[in-house]
C-alpha cells in the first residue's frame, strides 16, 4: 500500500515539473512513446477505468469477463500479446466460449478502434504488472 502511495506521489511530482514548462495534456502523453515503465503503469491504470475495462474485469475475481490476474497468468504461460489481441490481430486464449468471445470482440470492434498505440501499450503494461501493485 505504501509503495503504491509513494508511486503516485512520484508520478504527481513528475507531472507537476513538466507543467512548469508546458501544458501536459493527454495529447502530449500520447505523443511520447518513450514513457517510463512506471508512467505506463500509471497511465494504464487510469485507462483501465476510463475505457470501462474495469466494469467487466476485476483484478482478482471473475466478473463479466475473466479477472486481470487470470488473463495475465494465461498470457504469460502462452506467451500471448495483449496489444495484438486488443487490436484484433490475435485470437482469444483465455475464455474461448463463443458468447464470451463475442462480448469482448464487440469492444474491440467498437470503442477500442480509435485507441492509440501508446494507450494500448500502457494498458498492456499495467495488466502485466497488476500483480506487483496488488501484493506488495
Ligand atoms: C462488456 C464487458 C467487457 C468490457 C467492457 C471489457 N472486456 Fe475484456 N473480456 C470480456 C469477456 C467476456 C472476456 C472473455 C472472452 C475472451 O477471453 O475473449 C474478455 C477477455 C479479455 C481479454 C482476454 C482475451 C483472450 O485472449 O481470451 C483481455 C486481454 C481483455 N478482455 C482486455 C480488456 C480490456 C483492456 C478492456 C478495456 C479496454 C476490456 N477487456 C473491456 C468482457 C469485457
Amino acid at each position: 500500500m505504501m509503495r503504491l502511495l509513494y508511486f503516485f506521489i512520484v508520478i504527481l511530482l513528475l507531472f507537476s515539473c513538466k507543467t512548469e514548462s508546458k501544458d501536459t495534456t493527454d495529447k502530449d502523453v500520447n505523443t511520447h512513446p518513450e514513457l517510463s515503465k512506471d508512467s505506463k503503469i500509471f497511465l494504464g491504470n487510469r485507462l483501465f477505468s476510463e475505457k470501462t475495462c474495469i466494469t467487466c474485469h476485476a483484478i482478482n475475481r471473475k466478473k463479466v469477463g475473466p479477472s486481470v490476474v487470470e488473463i495475465m497468468t494465461i498470457y504469460k504461460e502462452k506467451n500471448g500479446n495483449i496489444v495484438e489481441f486488443l487490436r484484433g490481430k490475435s485470437d482469444p486464449i483465455v475464455d474461448t466460449t463463443a458468447a464470451q468471445v463475442a462480448i469482448m470482440q464487440s469492444n474491440i470492434n467498437g470503442f477500442l478502434k480509435n485507441i492509440t498505440d501508446v494507450e494500448l501499450d500502457a494498458i498492456s503494461t499495467y495488466m502485466l504488472h497488476v500483480d506487483d501493485l496488488n501484493t506488495k
